[in-house]
């Protein structure tokens, strides 16, 4: 059956570190309450736009694959803080690689890159593609509020991307599966940042989030929606050879290792180094996993997820015989002397689009 295998994967992540200390001296906190909590010790704090962020992985993954954007039939980034509301990301991405593909945002918070990879599988299986970007690209930096030290402790900003093939052969997307629950809107929302915030100016721009609330349901659900797509993949729980789950806390994503039953070994995680940088988190974990030989030749794959909706969804992923890159390439990003909390404290707007 046709479906999409990755034949290219890369990421970007901004020099700017912003470390628990950095945070410390401006707020009530403290780095082991921060890493007891949730296992970051550290993020980085983009001086570029989500664009750039999402153009420089971009141009890593499909250096990886050894194309072209204009190779491409279809190119989605997966965001929920676009740099506008029109144009999308995508369009921007292909304004600075080139072709002639559809682009299209995807906004399932931090569900967003399984949801599209998913749905390029969809296209691919369908013949209306045959090769794609999948990219998922975050500037959460810029929806942090420095008074809020529930929230401003746990985000970063970063992109990754993996170029999608159709095939025929055992490797590619095996089975997705995708969900959210329409009920639980309120518990994670970025309420300003939308047209709510043209026609009232108070409405903050900033994360709003029931912490607890989201953790429990989180854990329940994350895992349902995993086994449902292994089972649907025709494997069951033990089978997995490497989780790649969404990085937004280390409890949560030992407790979908142990429901799945993947060794710690198998658990990719680098959390302690980005935060949550939320549709982003899984493509640059992929790729530090297949970089660092994490993910070998035939590995089973499962991508997990759950966001702001409140959304959850899995990619159960066959690996293909290549995990070397093709190519290298530079981000095509200069680098910044300011720091993550210059950055962050005087909402420097850096380098746009
Ligand atoms: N530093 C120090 N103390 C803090 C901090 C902080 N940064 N933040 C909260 N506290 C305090 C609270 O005020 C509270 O104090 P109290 O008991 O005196 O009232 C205490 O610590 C415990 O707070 P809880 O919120 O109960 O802590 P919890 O153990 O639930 O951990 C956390 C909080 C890390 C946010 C956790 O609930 C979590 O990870 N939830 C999931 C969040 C998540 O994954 N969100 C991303 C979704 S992805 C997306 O779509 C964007």
């Amino acid at each position: 059956m046709r479906h999409a295998a990755i034949i290219g994967w890369g990421a970007y992540v901004p020099p700017a570190v912003l470390s628990n200390n950095d945070l410390a001296a401006v707020i009530d906190t403290n780095d082991e309450w921060i890493t007891t909590r949730s296992g970051i010790k550290e993020r980085r704090i983009s001086h570029v736009s989500n664009a750039a962020m999402a153009t420089a992985a971009a141009r890593h993954a499909l250096a990886a694959a050894d194309l072209e954007a204009t190779d491409m039939d279809l190119i989605i980034v997966a965001t929920c803080s676009p740099d506008r509301a029109v144009p999308s990301v995508a369009a921007y991405v292909q304004r600075e690689l080139g072709g002639l593909g559809a682009t299209m945002d995807l906004n399932a918070a931090c569900s967003g890159f399984v949801y599209a990879l998913s749905v390029a599988n969809g296209m691919v299986a369908a013949g209306t593609a045959d090769r794609a970007l999948v990219i998922g690209a975050e500037r959460l930096s810029s929806f942090l509020d420095l008074e809020d030290r529930t929230t401003a402790v746990l985000f970063g900003d970063g992109a990754g991307a993996v170029v999608v093939e159709a095939s025929e052969g055992p490797e590619g997307v095996l089975s997705s599966n995708l969900h959210s629950d329409g009920s639980l809107t309120e518990i994670l929302t970025i309420r300003g940042a939308g047209t709510e915030g043209v026609f009232a100016s108070d409405v903050p721009t900033t994360v709003d989030m029931e912490g607890r609330e989201v953790f429990r349901n989180a854990v329940t659900r994350m895992g349902e929606g995993a086994e449902i797509a292994i089972n649907n993949a025709g494997f069951g729980a033990g089978d997995i050879d490497v989780l790649i789950s969404h990085q937004a806390n280390i409890r949560i994503i030992d407790a979908t290792a142990k429901r799945l039953n993947v060794n710690p070994e198998n658990v990719y995680t680098n959390i302690h180094a980005y935060g949550n940088t939320s549709a982003a988190s899984i493509p640059i974990a992929l790729s530090e996993a297949v970089d660092q030989g994490v993910i070998a030749p035939g590995s089973l794959v499962a991508m997990v997820a759950f966001g702001g909706g409140l959304t959850w969804g899995a990619a159960i992923v066959r690996w293909g015989d290549r995990v070397e890159r093709l190519g290298t390439t530079d981000s095509g990003i200069p680098g910044t002397d300011l720091k993550g909390l210059e950055l962050l404290a005087a909402r420097v707007q850096g380098l746009g689009l």
